[in-house]
């Protein structure tokens, strides 16, 4: 997908609570038919090649909403937002809303079939495997008490995040 002028980017996980990128503007938002799980590995953030922590990812799911900030972007930014989001998300295209309106932008998904996805797991498990990993980005338990302390403050709830945040806990 070539991008030429300034275009929204939906973020969801990290996207939402660290901004080491420039941005025009950024407002909460979400996204329909999308859910928010934590069913991506991260042996490049938050956790190692042989112990890879868990990130999140999108999966499909009819008439679900998927709440977030996001964040107008340059075309030039995508050079490194590319390079962050490199281990197994792509860029799809996406409506996003505002309580404005909606607008059609970007999101980073990494789908079933990329190399480094873990797919589901028992809460207690995946709350043990959050609570061990650390990668070059840090801890992937600060990775959820980040995601859900974001969500919490712009108002927005997600029981799944907040669930394993309280078992990461
Ligand atoms: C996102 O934040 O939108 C993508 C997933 C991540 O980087 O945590």
């Amino acid at each position: 997908m070539t991008i030429t002028q300034p275009i929204w980017v939906f973020g969801y996980g990290s996207l939402i609570w660290k901004q080491d990128f420039p941005y025009l503007e950024s407002r909460p938002g979400r996204i329909t038919d999308w859910a928010r799980r934590f069913w991506q590995g991260s042996h490049d953030h938050r956790g190692l090649e042989h112990d890879p922590g868990r990130v999140v990812t999108l999966v499909s799911a009819p008439g679900v909403d998927c709440h977030g900030r996001a964040f107008l972007v340059e075309p030039e930014v995508f050079e490194h937002l590319d390079h962050r989001e490199k281990n197994g998300y792509e860029r799809i295209a996406v409506d996003i809303t505002f309580e404005s309106g909606s607008v059609r932008g970007v999101v980073y998904r990494a789908a079933e079939d990329n190399p480094a996805f873990l797919g589901p797991a028992p809460l207690a498990e995946m709350a043990a495997q959050i609570n061990r990993c650390v990668g070059p980005s840090g801890a992937n338990r600060d990775y959820v008490l980040e995601l859900a302390r974001a969500l919490r403050g712009m108002g927005c709830t997600d029981p799944l995040v907040f669930e394993v945040e309280a078992r990461v806990l």
